[in-house]
């Protein structure tokens, strides 16, 4: 099949996708991190290539109820936040899977279809992370481990803390990759 990765840098999803033998891409504003296939750019612009498959990680900055104090000085970035999180769940391709921490779109799009957390699949942390489906069945845990130390407080302060924080845990892209190989 071939899948698009939208919004990862980190490949973890693409790479866990190529490893199944899958024509699995990854596209961001930022380079890849890893090696593998990559578009670097935005991913408005190719929504329509023909894509059997998308996974789907926008940013969560203004959408995040966690960040819902600063919610009233950032209007206009969060209704662009809002657009583009619709426009990847209204690509016209088959199989959509968009993911997102508990944020506004569970009221202003619709509820998840489900939630899941890292302790579920081999990490013990939590980070509380929500699936929007179309097509795809839900993901069943792999390993459920002890530990339930959130994420944020497992890293650091650094210049790079917010991309660490929102790279995909591996035994989720793992469970991704092995349970929608369709
Ligand atoms: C929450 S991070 C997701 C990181 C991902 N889980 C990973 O493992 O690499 C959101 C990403 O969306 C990217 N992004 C934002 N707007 C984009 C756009 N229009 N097209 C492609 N990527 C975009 C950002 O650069 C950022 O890396």
């Amino acid at each position: 099949m071939r899948i698009l990765i939208a919004c990862e840098f980190s490949g973890t999803v693409r790479n866990a996708f190529s490893e199944l033998g899958h024509d699995a891409w990854s596209c961001d504003l930022l380079p890849t991190e890893t090696e593998g296939k990559h578009i670097q750019g935005d991913v408005l612009g190719i929504l329509n290539d023909n894509w059997d498959m998308m996974i789907a990680h926008p940013p969560c900055t203004h959408l995040a109820v966690s960040g819902a104090r600063w919610f009233k000085d950032k209007i206009k970035e969060q209704a662009q936040a809002i657009e583009f999180f619709m426009a990847l769940i209204n690509a016209p391709i088959p199989y959509i899977a968009v993911e997102n921490p508990i944020s506004i779109m569970s009221t202003r799009y619709r509820k998840p279809d489900q939630i899941i957390q890292p302790w579920q699949f081999g990490h013990g942390e939590t980070k509380a992370t929500c699936l929007w489906l179309k097509n795809l069945s839900l993901l069943m845990p792999t390993n459920i481990v002890d530990g339930r130390q959130p994420r944020v407080h497992m890293l650091p302060p650094s210049p790079d803390r917010w991309k660490l924080r929102s790279i995909t845990y591996k035994g989720i892209a793992n469970a991704m990759a092995e349970q929608w190989n369709l």
